[in-house]
């Protein structure tokens, strides 16, 4: 039998995508089964001729048969798919054994929950898709016995924590637990005196202090957004109460989540801030692999702090950890707001204070029934979605 596994990356131009196919190139036990991208056809290209994956998949389809002519003449094995559907397919394709979630926001949904329903390895990076259909993700995961290891590196340092590493914690494990903690670096204007807020460019939002990603998360990690996606996705991941998590700002970004136990232990994952750690953890998990990160040197790295968040500073944070606790379709709601909101942000259409506002007053005005089905999500992130549209245009006047 070999040892090889064959792996779709979903989003493989993307922040995660590429730290994903750096720990590849250095683990070569990992095949290439399929690279997704929406629209860079050609850094797809160059990754297609470099890792000759059976499929290249271009969500959007503009550009394909530029793309599919490119790879022709490059002599490059790889067929080419387009449409949002080939997303799904190749996330569900027999041949794979592991799915990397790295599509940004709910673009990355459908394709990372059929990945969970067909029983797959999948490793979550896509946050947005848990926000919004945590109880129906986990509940499918059960179903398929599909196993999901958490990339975010706080949720993976959790995984890594908790009592027999798992998602989905059964109840009996939990009683062990007192509470979890989620840190936080508190992005680039931590310090920032609140008055020059209004005024902050995309550019200065972007610039993260500890780690380089995609815009939409940094602008998140500005806004403490991400955290507050984090408290969802960490009620949902692991099975707990919005009661028994908690958030702590540590600047340093070394320790990257806690686990608080009954007895007073407290378990604490630390590395270096860099996606290819939880990458490679979730890639072998349950063994382990090289990263290629530097080992931690904790003498060189100087003292390490830890604080409460300010909430009047972040007041999406606040929102994040109202809506996990309001359940049903509020993160639906809550998800869909920053996603236009932040979008809005980077186009220079929206002032970065106002971002909170939008996603309060569309949370507020958008009542969603339970979130029970697919059809039911999609329809409460679209109402959303146009709601915080309208609301720009307008600017809340
Ligand atoms: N970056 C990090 O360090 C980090 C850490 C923890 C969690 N995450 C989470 O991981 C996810 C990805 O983050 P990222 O920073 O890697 O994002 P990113 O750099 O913006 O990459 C996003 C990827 O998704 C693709 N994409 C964008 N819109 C799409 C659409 N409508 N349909 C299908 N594919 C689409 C992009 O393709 P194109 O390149 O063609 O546009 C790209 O491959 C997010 O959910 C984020 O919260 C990221």
């Amino acid at each position: 039998m070999s040892d090889s596994q064959s792996i779709t990356i979903l989003g493989s131009t993307g922040s995660v995508g590429q730290s994903t196919l750096a720990v590849i190139e250095a683990n070569p036990q990992y095949r290439v089964f399929a690279l997704t991208a929406h629209s860079n056809t050609q850094l797809l290209l160059e990754q297609c001729v470099h890792y000759q994956p059976d499929y290249a998949v271009l969500s959007s389809g503009e550009g394909a048969s530029e793309l599919a002519e490119q790879l022709r003449q490059a002599e490059c094995r790889t067929e080419l798919l387009t449409g949002a559907d080939a997303l799904e397919e190749v996330a569900r394709a027999e041949e794979v054994d592991i799915v990397m979630a790295a599509i940004v926001g709910a673009a990355g949904l459908a394709s990372s929950l059929a990945a969970v329903q067909a029983g797959k390895k999948v490793l979550l990076a896509n946050k947005e898709a848990l926000v919004m259909s945590g109880e129906l993700f986990m509940a499918a995961a059960q179903h398929s016995k599909a196993t999901i290891i958490p990339i975010d590196s706080e949720h993976n340092a959790i995984f890594q924590c908790l009592p027999e590493s798992r998602t989905g914690v059964a109840q009996d494990q939990l009683r062990q637990v007192e509470k979890i903690v989620l840190t936080g670096s508190g992005g680039p204007f931590l310090n920032t005196p609140t008055q020059h807020l209004a005024s902050v460019t995309p550019e200065q939002a972007c610039r993260h202090p500890k780690w380089s990603m995609g815009r939409k998360i940094s602008v998140d990690s500005a806004t403490m957004m991400n955290k507050g996606l984090e408290y969802i996705e960490a009620c949902f991941l692991f099975s707990v109460a919005p009661g028994r998590v908690e958030v702590l700002i540590h600047p340093q970004s070394i320790v990257h989540s806690m686990v608080h136990y009954v007895d007073g232990s407290v378990l604490a994952q630390m590395a270096n801030p860099d996606m290819r750690v939880p990458i490679a953890h979730g890639l072998a998990w349950p063994s382990r692999i090289g990263s290629g990160v530097n080992f931690l040197d904790l003498a060189a790295e100087g003292p390490l702090e830890f604080t409460h968040p300010d909430m009047d500073r972040f007041p999406c944070l606040a929102l994040g950890m109202a809506a996990a606790s309001a359940g049903g379709g509020a993160p639906i709601a809550l998800n869909a707001a920053n996603e236009v909101a932040v979008q809005a942000f980077l186009d220079g259409r929206l002032e970065f204070i106002r971002i909170a506002d939008l996603i309060g007053e569309v949370v507020e005005k958008i009542p969603c029934e339970a979130p029970s089905s697919l059809a039911i999500i999609q329809d409460c992130d679209l109402r959303a979605r146009i709601l915080a549209k309208e609301l720009i245009i307008k600017q809340f006047h």
